[in-house]
């Protein structure tokens, strides 16, 4: 196998790690606009960037997933164990769901609420969600449920990363970084 072979294909790994930056931002923008003892200047402030950055993470997930369909991943190297496997694809099916579902249920709980997402509003785009305060609290109950697994999945995630990265050096993190190590 050669080390291409055994990589994520570039674009992939570029939108991979797009994608981490974008989906930590709005983690951390997500429980500090919440926050109610932050000026209320700061929290609009975070509320402008988490709405419409989640709209762009909305178009990147649906590019990943794209992207996911056309090009299968490299195999594991058989260090990792069929179980190790298993649950890797299985953290990993966790993570495309809730980044489908986040801003989904966000766009929900804002639209349904009644109050504006900036880009959409300025394009134009059709609301195509009911004004219901019901819809609206269902939605921010399922989007802050969300918030805890994602939170949760992406620390997972990370771990993992780092100890194939630090300790186990088994080139699993090489496959999605950048440079001459990949094989
Ligand atoms: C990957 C995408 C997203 C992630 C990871 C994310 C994450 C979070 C987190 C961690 C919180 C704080 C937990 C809470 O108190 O609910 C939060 C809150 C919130 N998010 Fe998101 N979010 C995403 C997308 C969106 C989008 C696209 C919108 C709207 C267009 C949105 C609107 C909101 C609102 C309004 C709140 C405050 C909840 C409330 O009090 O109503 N989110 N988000």
């Amino acid at each position: 196998m050669t080390a291409l072979d055994s990589s994520y294909r570039f674009p992939v790994r570029v939108l991979h790690w797009a994608m981490a930056l974008l989906i930590l931002a709005m983690i951390a923008t997500g429980f500090a606009m919440v926050q109610e003892e932050l000026p209320q200047s700061v929290r609009n402030t975070l509320f402008i960037f988490h709405k419409n950055t989640g709209i762009l993470a909305f178009s990147l997930v649906l590019l990943r997933l794209i992207l996911r369909l056309v090009f299968t991943p490299p195999p594991l190297p058989d260090t990792v164990s069929p179980v190790q496997q298993k649950a890797a694809a299985a953290s990993h099916a966790l993570l495309y769901v809730l980044m489908f579902a986040m801003p989904v249920l966000g766009y929900i709980r804002v639209k349904a609420g009644g109050f504006p997402i900036e880009s959409l509003d300025a394009w134009g785009v059709p609301v195509i969600v009911p004004r219901s305060d019901d819809l609206a609290n269902t939605a921010k109950f399922a989007h802050f449920v969300g918030a805890i697994a994602i939170s949760a999945v992406v620390a997972l995630h990370l771990s993992a990363a780092i100890f194939h990265a630090l300790v186990l050096k088994d080139g699993v993190f090489a496959r999605m970084w950048f440079g001459k190590s990949r094989a």
